[in-house]
């Protein structure tokens, strides 16, 4: 894992937009594993400024979301696909329909799944995986416990979860009761991994992740062993990784 150090958010959202853009541009048909949450909405809008600027060309690109509430349609706004729509894809030139998300209002979602790993199979994996990351050491929709070995599946979201993510709704019993989200083995197929992480209230899951045992328990350790794993947090996020381990360089590198 290398471990990038980011004074700030800004700092976080223009080294995270540089690692995409680069993929897109050795390769313009990347296939980019995109997340939601707030953590990358600063690297999309320095993509978006970069696209308008004529230096990233996303025509031949194709994204996999990682997650989508279930009972949720697109048109909704706290849906993911609504989200992507709104902060990324209706500002680049990315085709429609070559932008993934798992459908929320699938009537089976366990052949919606099936569907999702057949389709990252056919595009021939994920090139570059974004990820943001819970409080609770979550990534994707993948909660505490959840077994290493599953692709995309259906999940009931932990209370904790539940209540980070009411801000985003009306009222807290909004807030669907379960999602599809990619699992870890999904994840950890993919080619390149880049995690970001803003905040104090990201220390002690990025502490947990990187500097403890591998353990369902804190579903972002797998990461440890993904030999391609690239996480930039600003200092609030590395508050506690500097203070249990006295590190003081902006890349560490193990
Ligand atoms: C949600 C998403 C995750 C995201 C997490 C953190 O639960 N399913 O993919 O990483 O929230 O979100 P934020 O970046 O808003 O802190």
């Amino acid at each position: 894992m290398k471990l990038i150090a980011a004074k700030d958010y800004a700092g976080l959202s223009r080294k995270a937009a540089n690692i995409i853009s680069a993929q897109v541009i050795m390769k313009p048909s990347a296939v980019l594993g995109l997340a939601t949450g707030s953590t990358p909405l600063g690297a999309y809008r320095q993509l978006i400024d970069w696209h308008q600027k004529g230096d990233v060309d996303f025509s031949r690109a194709v994204s996999v979301n990682l997650d989508e509430y279930l009972g949720l349609s697109g048109a909704q706004e706290q849906s993911y696909r609504y989200f992507m729509d709104q902060n990324f894809f209706s500002h680049i030139n990315i085709r429609r329909e070559c932008t993934f998300v798992p459908d929320g209002l699938a009537g089976d979602p366990q052949a919606e799944c099936a569907r999702y790993n057949q389709i990252i199979r056919g595009l021939g994996g994920i090139d570059l995986q974004l990820l943001g990351i819970g409080g609770n050491g979550h990534i994707g929709f993948n909660e505490p416990g959840a077994a290493f070995e599953k692709e995309t599946h259906l999940v009931e979201l932990t209370e904790s979860t539940r209540r980070s993510n009411a801000r985003f709704f009306q009222s807290p019993d909004q807030v669907p009761t379960h999602a599809i989200t990619m699992g870890i083995r999904s994840i950890m197929q993919a080619k390149k991994i880049l995690l970001l992480a803003s905040g104090e209230n990201k220390a002690s899951a990025l502490w947990n992740s990187f500097f403890g045992p591998v353990t369902p328990g804190v579903p972002a350790s797998i990461l440890q062993l993904h030999n391609d794993c690239t996480v930039i947090a600003d200092e609030p996020a590395l508050s506690l990784i500097r203070k249990n381990t006295g590190w003081e360089d902006m890349v560490y590198d193990n």
